[in-house]
């Protein structure tokens, strides 16, 4: 047991993290006694250590690769966000060792977005969102809770689609992959969440002619941090926001429930994670 209080991440491998750099950042800058560590922990080994850490004074962890469906299994609490989602990514130690689990990616999402487009609302008009994976989940239930008028959601296997819409409900309209291009001009959000333009894999190439100056398009790709797919939508006069924002603004409900303070995500910290 520690005189202060721990909190990291958890997941299977673990060292591309950047939680540690970010949450380490915030506890400097704050001057808190406190720390954050890079765990690996193997699918099998999951609970056992869960269950361990508070008694090693940790007050909570994030959750990475694999392990974010895992969790909800062995989490005493889920908030309405995390069961929508069916993932989580923050968890918290009750005093009486209960683990309560929630899911901030979508927050971290809406913020980045807020912050990097000021003045941006959902409300404005229909999201073009591309993908129906993980992270496609966090995207869509946040766009719906802050009132997304309609989403058109393309994915380039259709059922996957097709099961998003089942669960998220009738705001969610489908068109196919080939027919993705068609319709950006309605759009007043483009996301991709597809890991399409990560360094080293495939590149993002749905035509984007038809997107539309103003519209506000992001990308939860942040390596690199200007993907092909931002700068096409910059060239057409589109409001462009960079995915690390999201990651960021995801990690400040974790950091103020387990150390007391809420953090800034601001150029100082961009640095330093970039670094
Ligand atoms: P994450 O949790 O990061 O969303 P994921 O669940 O593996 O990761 O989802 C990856 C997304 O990228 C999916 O929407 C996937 O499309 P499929 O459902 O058709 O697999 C999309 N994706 C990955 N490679 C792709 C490619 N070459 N072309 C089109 N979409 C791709």
């Amino acid at each position: 047991m520690t005189d202060f209080p721990r909190a990291g991440v958890i997941g299977n491998p673990i060292s591309h993290s950047l939680s540690p750099k970010l949450h380490g950042h915030w506890l400097r800058r704050y001057g808190i006694n406190g720390s954050y560590d890079a765990l690996q922990v193997t699918e099998d080994g999951l609970e056992r250590t869960l269950r361990s850490l508070p008694a090693q004074g940790y007050v909570g962890v994030n959750v990475t690769l694999p392990h974010k469906v895992a969790v909800l299994q062995i989490a005493d609490q889920l908030t309405d966000r995390a069961t929508l989602i069916g993932a989580a990514n923050t968890l918290t130690f009750k005093d009486d060792g209960r683990i309560f689990a929630d899911n901030t990616d979508g927050y971290g999402f809406l913020e980045n977005l807020r912050q990097g487009a000021p003045g941006w609302d959902a409300k404005t008009g229909p999201a073009v969102v591309f993908g129906a994976g993980g992270a496609a989940r966090a995207v869509l239930v946040s766009l719906i809770e802050a009132g997304v008028p309609e989403i058109i959601l393309t994915n380039r296997t259709r059922p996957k689609a097709e099961s998003l819409r089942a669960d998220f409900g009738a705001r969610i309209r489908i068109v196919d992959w080939v027919q993705a291009g068609s319709v950006l001009s309605d759009a007043a959000t483009v996301v991709n969440t597809t890991s399409l333009g990560m360094k080293g894999g495939q590149e993002f190439r749905v035509p984007l002619d038809g997107l539309r100056s103003g519209t506000v398009v992001t990308d939860i790709v942040y390596t690199p941090l200007r993907t092909k797919f931002l700068d096409a939508a910059a060239e057409k006069g589109c409001v462009t926001v960079d995915g690390l924002g999201m990651l960021l603004h995801q990690g400040v409900p974790g950091f103020e429930r387990w150390f007391g303070k809420r953090p800034e995500v601001d150029d100082d910290l961009r640095r330093a994670v970039l670094s």
